[in-house]
C-alpha cells in the first residue's frame, strides 16, 4: 500500500498554527489506503535560544529521508535578523538543491485584491531557489567605518541557470497558453543578465510551442499590477522571484493565500512546501492566521507527490471556501475545519 512520510517544520510565531490546519487538511483528503506517516520538527526562535542550534548536521541528516517537508515560518524578532533565515531555511534549500522555487498566483473569487473583478490572473513563478545573491558570497571591508565597502556578489552558473530555465520551459508547455516570460535586468546587470538571456534563447529554440518574452524587473512590476493577465509562465532569479512573488501576492488575494514549493524536481532530495507569507509574531497566538497558503501549498505538496486528483479536491475547496466567506471573521481552526470537511465530503 501506499504511503506517505512527511516531516513538517512548525516554525515560529502563526507558523505552527497554520501546519496544523495544513496536516488536518490532508489527512482528511488521502485515501484512506494511504498512510501518512508525520514527525514535527522542533526548529526556529525557540530552539535557538534553548539551544544555539539552528539546523543541526543530524536533523538535516533525518529530514533527507522524507518524501516531503511542510514548513510554516521561520522568523522571531528575538532572533538577530538573518540568523534563521540563513542558518534554518536557507540551509535547507541550498542542502536539498532546491533549485526550483514555485509561486503560483491566481485570483480566486471573493478576495479582496485592488485587481478585483479584472479578467483570469492565472500565472506561475518559478524563482531559482540556490543561486544569485543568496549564496552569501560577499563581504565587508573596513566594517563600520565611514570608509566601508560591502560587497553581495550574485552567483549565476550556467548549469544553475540552464536547469531552471528548462523547468520552466518544461512547465510553460504543459500549460493551455504556453507562454513563458524571463525577467531580469540585462540592461545593468550585464554578465549575469547575458548569461540568462542566451540561456533562456538557446534552450527556447527546443520549445517552438513555447512564446517568449523578455522584460526588465523594473517593468515586470508595472505589468504586474496594471496587466497582470498577460503573464503565464515567469522565470527569474533567486531576488527578482522574491521580491516579484510577494507583489503578485498582494496583487492576486493577498499574502494570506500565496503558497509556495521548494522542488528539487528529480527527486534526489525532499522537496519543501510553505506559505509565502512570513511568521506574524503580531497576530500569533490570536486566532487570526490565514491558513488558507498553507493548505495550498499542501495542494502543491500533493502534486509533486503524485496525488493530483487530490491537489485538485484541496485547490477546488478553497476557491469554494472564499467564494461563500463573508463578512463574518472565522478562525484559524475554523477555516482549516471547513476545509477539511470540504475535502472530505
Ligand atoms: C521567502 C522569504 C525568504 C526569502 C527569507 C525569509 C529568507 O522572504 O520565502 O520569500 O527571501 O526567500
Ligand atoms: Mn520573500
Amino acid at each position: 500500500s501506499r504511503s506517505i512520510r512527511l516531516a513538517s517544520i512548525p516554525g515560529d510565531g502563526i507558523g505552527p498554527e497554520v501546519v496544523a490546519q495544513g496536516l488536518k487538511v490532508l489527512s482528511a483528503v488521502l485515501p484512506q489506503d494511504v498512510k501518512l506517516e508525520t514527525e514535527s520538527f522542533d526548529l526556529g526562535a525557540r530552539r535557538w535560544h534553548a539551544t544555539g542550534e539552528t539546523l543541526p548536521d543530524a536533523e538535516l541528516a533525518a529530514l533527507a529521508e522524507y518524501d516531503a517537508i511542510l514548513l510554516g515560518a521561520i522568523g522571531d524578532p528575538s532572533v538577530p535578523s538573518g540568523v534563521l533565515e540563513r542558518g534554518l531555511l536557507l540551509k535547507l534549500r541550498f542542502a536539498f538543491d532546491h533549485y526550483v522555487n514555485l509561486r503560483p498566483s491566481r485570483l480566486f473569487p471573493g478576495t479582496d485584491t485592488p485587481l478585483a473583478g479584472r479578467p483570469d490572473i492565472d500565472f506561475v513563478v518559478v524563482r531559482e531557489g540556490t543561486e544569485g545573491p543568496y549564496t552569501g558570497n560577499g563581504g565587508s571591508l573596513r566594517t563600520g567605518t565611514p570608509a566601508e565597502v560591502a560587497t553581495e556578489v550574485s552567483v549565476n552558473t550556467a548549469y544553475g541557470v540552464e536547469r531552471v530555465v528548462r523547468d520552466a520551459y518544461e512547465r510553460a508547455q504543459a500549460r493551455p497558453r504556453r507562454k513563458l516570460t524571463l525577467v531580469h535586468k540585462n540592461n545593468v546587470l550585464v554578465h549575469a543578465g547575458r548569461l540568462w538571456k542566451d540561456t533562456f534563447d538557446r534552450v527556447g529554440a527546443e520549445y517552438p510551442g513555447v512564446t517568449t518574452d523578455y522584460l526588465h524587473v523594473d517593468a515586470a512590476t508595472i505589468f504586474l499590477t496594471t496587466q497582470p493577465e498577460r503573464f503565464d509562465v515567469i522565470v527569474t532569479d533567486n531576488l527578482f522571484g522574491d521580491i516579484l512573488t510577494d507583489l503578485a501576492a498582494s496583487v492576486s488575494g493577498g499574502i494570506g493565500l500565496a503558497a509556495s514549493g521548494n522542488i528539487n524536481p528529480a527527486g534526489a532530495f525532499p522537496s519543501m512546501f510553505e506559505p509565502v507569507h512570513g511568521s506574524a509574531p503580531d497576530i500569533a497566538g490570536t486566532g487570526r492566521a490565514d491558513p488558507t497558503a498553507t493548505v495550498l501549498s499542501v495542494a502543491l505538496l500533493l502534486r509533486h507527490l503524485g496525488y493530483a486528483a487530490q491537489a485538485a479536491r484541496v485547490e477546488e475547496a478553497v476557491e469554494a471556501d472564499l467564494a461563500a466567506r463573508g463578512a463574518a471573521r472565522r478562525t484559524t481552526d475554523e477555516i482549516g475545519d471547513a476545509l477539511a470537511a470540504r475535502v472530505s465530503g
